[in-house]
């Protein structure tokens, strides 16, 4: 595996508020787990290769999250991309333990133009950061799924309108980011009950997809058998899908066909008002429509769902929403209060509209 190396002792520098303090500063508060128990419907403030240190393996159910980019919002400034992508390869290898199986991650990265931090200092280049994290997650052990192109719609930029119409001026302005799908399928050859008979006399064949181990029960008292005689085929994860056909899950016709291309339109989210104020709080949150997506595709109702870059809390919002359970985390104090404060409006707001079954708590 190639992977990228973490480097101790790492100067990641954050900026909160405006004004830059180093990672030292920054005020660690990781609950740890109790036994094995999951905390659920927390935003923890921390760094997630730490936090997710403390959470028990496979105990999530879904990872949606959009990371910081590398050197191109204040927040986050790395000294070269390969110590970035090694701070990204540890949080993501924490999310895959974490993960049970057969489940997703759902990430959001935009191709960017950044600068590196030392030698040649703050010189430019664009990063394709959708392949880098495509090819990380892959030797991490996910399986790739898709890649959903979301749109951005019409460019408002200005840039480099007026450049010479010479050759090796032009360039496009970037209008578009990756919603990157992968699921963690861990070969597990242990045996498991027919759902049908509940007996385990089942013999393995082969993998229904890589990574899936399927069976066929022997059970010749089974009451399902195919048209030639042969027993009930499953896996691991038809099993799994069968359990969330529940009315409760249902998709509506309307959102399949809103996802049914892999080139989808979106608007950003309006964060700047007519003064040029951020009036979010957050420089860089995605649309609730990704976490929406992600929600509905690849989780169901009572389930949890982990963003380890929560940012201004919309994943964990939209997780509430939806009756799953959320875990946030951020390693900026003021983005985790502004989480936290935004996921109790929505909670609160929409008491007596939806049917929560969760609660928002600190
Ligand atoms: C692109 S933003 C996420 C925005 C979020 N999707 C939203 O809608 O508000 C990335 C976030 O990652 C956080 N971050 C950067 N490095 C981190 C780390 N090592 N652990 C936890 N959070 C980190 C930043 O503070 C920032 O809020």
């Amino acid at each position: 595996m190639r992977g990228y190396k973490r480097l101790a002792g790492r100067q990641l520098s954050v900026v909160s508020g405006g004004s830059p303090v180093t990672l030292a500063s920054v005020n660690i508060n990781i609950k740890r787990k109790v036994g094995d128990k999951l905390i659920r419907n927390k935003i923890i403030c921390g760094d997630s290769i730490d936090v997710l240190r403390s959470m028990p393996d496979k105990s999530i159910d879904l990872v949606v999250t959009s990371p910081p980019y590398f050197n191109a919002r204040d927040y986050s400034l790395w000294p070269t991309f390969a110590e970035y992508m090694a701070d990204m390869q540890a949080v993501f290898e924490g999310v895959y333990r974490t993960l049970k199986n057969h489940r997703y991650v759902v990430v959001n990265v935009g191709d960017v133009i950044s600068k590196g931090t030392v030698e040649p200092k703050w010189a430019k280049r664009k990063y394709a950061l959708g392949a880098h994290f495509t090819v990380m997650l892959e030797e991490i052990g996910f399986t790739f799924v898709d890649d959903y192109i979301w749109d951005k719609g019409e460019p408002q930029s200005k840039r480099h309108l007026g450049n010479p119409p010479y050759p090796f001026y032009q360039y496009p302005v970037n209008c578009y980011e990756h919603i990157i799908v992968f699921v963690k399928h861990e070969l597990d050859k242990t045996k498991i009950p027919c759902p049908v008979c509940n007996e385990i006399i089942t013999q393995s064949n082969s993998q229904t997809t890589a990574g899936v181990q399927s069976w066929e029960c022997k059970n010749p008292d089974c009451p399902q058998k195919s048209a030639s005689g042969r027993g009930k085929r499953f896996s691991a994860r038809s099993v799994m899908m069968d359990e969330y056909k529940r009315p409760e899950n249902e998709i509506s016709e309307e959102f399949i066909a809103k996802w049914r291309r892999d080139i989808v339109r979106i608007n950003p989210v309006k964060k700047i008002n007519s003064k040029g104020e951020n009036v979010l709080g957050h420089t860089a949150p995605f649309p609730e429509d990704i976490p929406e997506m992600a929600i509905r595709y690849f989780s169901g109702v009572g389930d949890v769902v982990l963003d380890p870059f929560v940012g201004s809390g919309t994943t964990a919002i939209v997780a509430a929403k939806n009756d799953r359970d959320y875990i946030g985390i951020d390693i900026s104090e003021e983005y985790c209060e502004l989480a936290r404060k935004r996921v109790e409006d929505v909670v609160n707001k929409d008491k007596g509209e939806h049917k929560h079954h969760i609660k928002t708590a600190k």
